[in-house]
């Protein structure tokens, strides 16, 4: 299975699927070693799926024009804007919140581009360019296509950084479901109760079964026919909660484990790129399997409800089945997980370290600094704005710190 763990992981406070073991070591050289190991070996994957760089490549070939300027969004190892500048572009923004930013930069330079890169270490979200660009571009596409934030993230760079009339790779998601009756989804999902496990942690499985899991599954572990689920034109904004209901015909006899996401994305006119587990052409990226809370016995010709939920920028997903017969509603939600902290907390705990105050940490501070158990929260976005308004690119932008610091950091 490829393991395409960034897509998830790497998004600061965004994580829809687990964190992996092996970024859970003891030792302050080991953890950074690992970490970077990590993200060596993730861009590895995409550079390497020779399906996907096609793709791009081609899409690249039909967008970007000699002398355009480029954003690359979350560059990684900045592969698309390399492909951008091969194909004439001019100039290339690369913006990575990791340390990816040094591969792109190491990358570009020693591509002999050095002139035509800026480098950007930090979110899209919180970056100002100085210049429009004519491309924006990014494989941001999640397991489930919208689930890794490509939503949003577009939206703004959109707003933002691409003139008018500019162009843009992706453009199209369309979003497909199924029903899996499949022994490895059985597996995934069972290690915290399985009877070599103490029962005392055998309720810890609930946290599993609240995911968005990667799975790269065959059209075999299919129970029902897949179904559209929803078609998003990416060039325009789209409502921050979003719900779409699939029929899914049952095709054997057996039980459904949980539902299958996938997605078809149009990189460029007429060049679409899918992680289908019934296409052949189909890119080295898992599915998303969303387990349910239960296993249901389906029929041959039985139909099956099943509806999706999403607000993308809360990291939230629902997924909800109606059981053929009685009609009963299984459902879950990542919002039943609530794990992720604990291995944060786990991360930072090195005794040895010397906590220095990053870019945010200084921000939080000042914003912190208003809360005096007098000023309202009103007053507080009002003095922030007022004194710092360069705290953050952009007004909204403040607004969204100031609340996130707070909900953090001051009692409700
Ligand atoms: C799926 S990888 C794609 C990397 C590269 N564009 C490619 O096509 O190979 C996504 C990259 O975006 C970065 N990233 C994720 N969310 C980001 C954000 N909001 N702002 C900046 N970088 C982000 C991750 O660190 C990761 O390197």
């Amino acid at each position: 299975m490829g393991r395409m763990r960034g897509l998830a992981r790497q998004r600061p406070g965004r994580y829809l699927v687990a964190v992996p073991s092996a970024a859970v070591r003891c030792g302050h050289r080991l953890l950074e070693g690992s970490v970077v190991s990590d993200m060596l070996d993730e861009h590895l994957e995409y550079v390497s799926d020779q399906a996907r760089m096609a793709l791009f490549r081609q899409a690249i070939g039909r967008v970007v024009k000699p002398g355009d300027s480029v954003v690359d969004l979350g560059c990684g190892s900045a592969v698309l804007g390399l492909m951008s500048l091969k194909a004439g572009a001019r100039h290339v923004d690369a913006i990575d919140s990791t340390s990816a930013i040094d591969l792109a930069k190491g990358t570009l330079q020693g591509a002999g581009f050095a002139g035509h890169a800026h480098f950007h270490h930090a979110l899209t979200s919180r970056v100002e360019l100085p210049r429009e660009a004519d491309v924006i571009i990014c494989d941001h596409v999640g397991y489930f296509g919208f689930d890794y934030g490509l939503i949003e993230l577009l939206a703004d760079a959109r707003r933002r950084f691409l003139k008018p009339g500019g162009a843009q790779v992706p453009r199209r998601l369309r979003l497909f479901l199924s029903a899996v009756d499949s022994e490895g989804c059985r597996k995934e999902t069972s290690g915290w109760a399985a009877p070599e496990v103490p029962a005392e942690f055998h309720w810890v499985r609930a946290s599993a079964l609240a995911r968005v899991h990667p799975m790269q599954l065959k059209a075999a572990d299919l129970i029902a026919a897949p179904a559209a689920l929803a078609d998003l034109n990416l060039m325009e904004d789209q409502p921050d909660f979003m719900s779409w209901t699939a029929t899914l015909a049952i095709e054997r006899e057996g039980v459904i484990d949980g539902l299958l996401g996938w997605f078809e994305c149009e990189l460029a006119q007429d060049v679409w790129m899918t992680n289908s587990p019934v296409n052949a052409a189909a890119i080295a990226r898992p599915q998303a399997y969303l387990p349910l809370s239960e296993p249901m016995e389906v029929n041959v010709g039985d139909v099956v409800q099943a509806t999706i939920m999403a607000r993308p920028a809360d990291n939230v997903v629902v997924w909800q089945v109606q059981r053929p017969g009685d009609g009963a509603l299984l459902s879950n939600s990542t919002l039943n997980s609530g794990f992720d902290s604990a291995v944060h907390r786990l991360m930072s705990l090195r005794p040895d370290h010397v906590p220095q105050l990053s870019a945010p940490g200084r921000a939080r501070q000042i914003v912190l600094g208003y809360c005096d158990g007098k000023r309202t929260r009103a007053e507080i976005h009002e003095a922030v704005a007022r004194d710092h308004p360069r705290l953050m690119p952009t007004p909204a932008e403040l607004s969204r710190f100031i609340n996130e610091a707070l909900a953090q950091d001051a009692s409700s």
